[in-house]
């Protein structure tokens, strides 16, 4: 049936209101509003065909759905910690390409049963959304059960990945064809088993590392069904919420990709040409000065210029209230003191700037890497918290890294380093970081919160 116009204005608002979110969300300081506006704008999206279809059918079971979904989201949103955003995100985003595929198989359903000649645009639209929604479902399954380590972070490759995988594209592809010249349910069902298998062969290649990149392209694989699910339901909103979201997923894969010196390409099949993506992941055995929390407190308590190096331990130890108190302690000596954010510091985009909104750090002390990058061959003292591969040289000196052509905060131009970390363990990527055993780099052995509490008490003693 066709939309009243009311309820195109409504929809029309809420398209504006998605862009507005997407503006917001650019900034640390709107994107809480941004977030609101868009939440708003979907309640008010979802809520509108009650007002204006008089013959739904199935509100009840509508309504129950509703009310699961909703009391499920609000659930996993209020007991998530920050760490494990990066899976919530994957199933959020898998539920909503699987969503999107069964809709276009109910449509499908109506179109072959009704005989109702739409084009073959409108079929090809159904099958791509059959297809990629089931790619996205699988692929987001297989990231979260990574990232929740219910199987290996690794990249799992067998002999002959390559064949099956090319071999699932091709059988793709041919049903889609089949469909869009004979629209029938049973070949819309092999398409969305063999997305489904196209989706599990695409992600399980991928290592730990890489997972969050490969959710992000996923997210952009959704956003691209869900517009294609609204030209197939004649509906505009879905239209372009599906394409902001396709275009931002896409520019953020891309973002992330180059923040890390790597292709796409690379990242999703680099291990089918052999060898991982990460290192061995061993504890060095090789001798490194470390020191208690009382001499690093005299490092930093008479600097004139010290920059933090956040990073994922940081978010493991939950330091960040510690963290700034400390550079509260020391503003209060006159010590110059910036935050260096890697744009990949941590597990997800902007997981530092999240972390230390929540601590209240102030905006204008965070300073982004090419901000900072020049500013650490005066600093006196550099504090590196839980991070590990945004400053490791091996980015620029070691050819064969896993990191190596990865931009890195120029930590190791500093007077000073005190790196806080618990082991000689390496970071994500799983490789040594020669920073750790250069003369001027000091180790600060511990969790990040404990230390951090001692260190802040050992300035205030100075
Ligand atoms: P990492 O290189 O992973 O290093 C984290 C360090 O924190 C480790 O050396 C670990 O050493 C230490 N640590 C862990 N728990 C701690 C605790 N409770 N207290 C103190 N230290 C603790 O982190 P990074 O420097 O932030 O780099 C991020 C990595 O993730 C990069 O390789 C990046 O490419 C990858 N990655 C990031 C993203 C995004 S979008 N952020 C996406 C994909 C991949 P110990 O175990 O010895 O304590």
């Amino acid at each position: 049936m066709s939309i009243p116009v009311w309820a195109q204005v409504v929809y029309l608002g809420c398209a504006v209101a998605f862009i507005l979110a997407l503006k917001g969300l650019s900034g640390p300081r709107t994107a809480r509003t941004g977030n609101l506006i868009g939440a708003a704008a979907a309640v008010v999206a979802c809520a509108l065909p009650f007002f204006y279809l008089d013959d739904m059918d199935n509100v009840v079971l509508i309504l129950v759905a509703i009310a699961v979904g909703t009391a499920g989201g609000a659930y996993g949103a209020r007991t998530v910690q920050m760490t494990q955003m990066p899976q919530m995100v994957a199933l959020f985003n898998g539920v909503g390409g699987g969503a999107a595929a069964l809709v276009a198989l109910l449509e499908l359903d109506e179109i072959a049963g009704t005989g109702l000649d739409l084009g073959w645009f409108v079929l090809a639209a159904t099958a791509f959304t059959v297809f990629v929604g089931s790619v996205s479902f699988a692929g987001s399954v297989v990231t979260f059960a990574k990232l929740q380590e219910l199987m290996t972070s690794r990249p799992v490759v067998f002999p002959g990945l390559a064949v099956v995988f090319a071999a699932a594209l091709l059988g793709g592809l041919v049903l889609s064809g089949l469909l869009v010249a004979e629209p029938a349910i049973w070949a819309g069902i092999v398409l969305a088993l063999v997305g489904l298998a196209f989706g599990l062969l695409l992600v399980l290649p991928v290592g730990g590392a890489d997972v969050p990149i490969v959710i992000s392209l996923l997210n952009a694989f959704t956003g691209l069904t869900v517009a294609a699910g609204g030209y197939v339901l004649s509906n505009t909103l879905l239209l372009v919420a599906g394409t902001l979201v396709g275009a931002s997923g896409t520019f953020l894969t891309l973002l992330m990709a180059r923040a890390m010196g790597r292709s796409v390409a690379n990242i999703l099949f680099g291990a089918l040409k052999g060898g991982s993506t990460l290192g061995s992941g061993e504890a060095s055995d090789r001798p490194v000065k470390s020191a208690g929390p009382t001499d690093a407190a005299i490092m930093l308590g008479y600097a004139d210029r010290v920059i933090i190096v956040p990073g994922y331990g940081l978010a493991v130890a939950q330091a960040q209230h510690s963290l700034r108190e400390l550079v509260d302690v020391l503003g209060e000596r006159d010590i110059k003191v910036d935050y260096a954010i890697h744009p990949v510091a941590g597990r997800m985009p902007g997981h530092m700037n999240v972390l230390l909104a929540e601590a209240q750090v102030p905006y204008e002390q965070l300073k982004e890497m090419d901000e900072i990058n020049g500013d650490f061959k005066d600093a006196d003292v550099v504090l590196v918290v839980g991070a590990n591969d945004v400053v490791n040289p091996a980015a620029k000196t070691t050819p064969g890294a896993p990191i190596y052509g990865m931009p890195i905060l120029n930590a190791d131009d500093a007077k000073q380093i005190i790196f806080m970390k618990r082991s000689m363990r390496p970071g994500f990527a799983g490789i040594e970081n020669e920073l750790l055993f250069d003369e001027k780099t000091t180790l600060l052995f511990g969790d990040a919160k404990d230390t951090m509490s001692k260190l802040v008490n050992a300035v205030k003693a100075l």
